[in-house]
């Protein structure tokens, strides 16, 4: 099974704690050209009631509601939920900050653990690629949603971040000794040219709202830390002596690419909504 839907990895190694997310949103709020914050922009999209259930699967470390602290409205009830129990333990520490009435609960998307019609939002920001059976959490969002309720998810398209494995097969994967399958970024299960078909099985109503958005990357070391957060190079090299040789290679040469100007790296994200 590809390593985006192995949940023993997910969960032991890719998420057991926030860094290997914190690098790669790093990268994007560097180095995005459209000024405008993601997370805000997701909040601008949302229309719900000032009193809501709300369930958010796949929180991670609660990063959309670090920045959209201040307009929380108070009448929301949040249950932030997450498979990865290190995920759930960050999720906690930053909820804690914030003034808002949130509860905590692990849980895998496709059996949630509440009774039918509960919810009037629920959340699933870039996680539903990592899901393994799809349709059955599609099904299960359905369920827990009352009528008129209504799904968010934002995901990927097939193009985001392309010049990175770009990189990686160009400057890296040669030089690593290895025979092992490379696994592209492309092709998540649940992306933005094919979510309106997944979505449209259990809702009436499926919108996508694109964000235009691209990198332009002037240090070496953010897009060195993005590429190594994914963990493939890891994953195709048992020998990580070798592999922290061939990084330190490839940062020199991104250095002096760089000295030619900003390294352009596609983005293709985007919402769904679904009701
Ligand atoms: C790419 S992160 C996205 C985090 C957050 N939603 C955001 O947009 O910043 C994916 C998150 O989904 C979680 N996850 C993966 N599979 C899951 C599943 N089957 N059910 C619930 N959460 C899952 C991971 O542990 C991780 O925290």
């Amino acid at each position: 099974m590809s390593r985006t839907r192995d949940q023993a990895y997910l969960v032991g190694e890719q998420y057991k704690n926030a860094d290997n997310l914190r690098a790669r949103i790093d990268l994007h709020e560097r180095f995005s050209s459209n000024k405008e914050v993601f997370a805000r922009w997701l909040f601008d999209q949302i229309i719900a009631p000032p009193e809501a259930k709300v369930l958010e699967l796949g929180t991670g470390p609660a990063h959309f509601w670090r920045k959209n602290s201040e307009r929380i409205p108070q009448g929301w009830q949040i249950t932030l939920s997450d498979l990865s129990p290190g995920m759930l333990e960050e999720a906690k520490k930053v909820g804690s900050s914030l003034m808002a009435d949130f509860d905590y609960k692990l849980i895998d998307a496709q059996t949630i653990p509440f009774a039918d019609a509960h919810f009037d939002l629920v959340i699933a920001n870039h996680m539903l690629y990592h899901v393994p059976d799809l349709d059955k959490a599609i099904a299960e969002i359905r369920r827990v949603l009352k009528p008129g309720g209504k799904l968010y998810a934002a995901t990927n398209g097939q193009d985001h971040m392309k010049e990175l494995d770009q990189f990686i097969l160009e400057h890296l994967k040669p030089k690593l000794d290895s025979e092992q399958p490379f696994e592209l970024l492309q092709g998540l299960s649940f992306r933005l040219e094919n979510g309106k078909e997944t979505l449209q099985k259990q809702f009436d109503n499926v919108e996508l709202y694109p964000f235009d958005d691209h990198l332009e990357v002037t240090e070496a070391e953010p897009f060195l830390a993005y590429i190594y957060s994914m963990n493939r190079l890891q994953s195709i090299v048992l020998d990580q002596a070798l592999l922290a040789k061939v990084m330190q290679e490839a940062k020199v040469a991104l250095d002096q690419k760089l000295e030619l100007g900003p390294i352009y790296v596609t983005k293709s994200t985007g919402l769904f909504a679904a009701f």
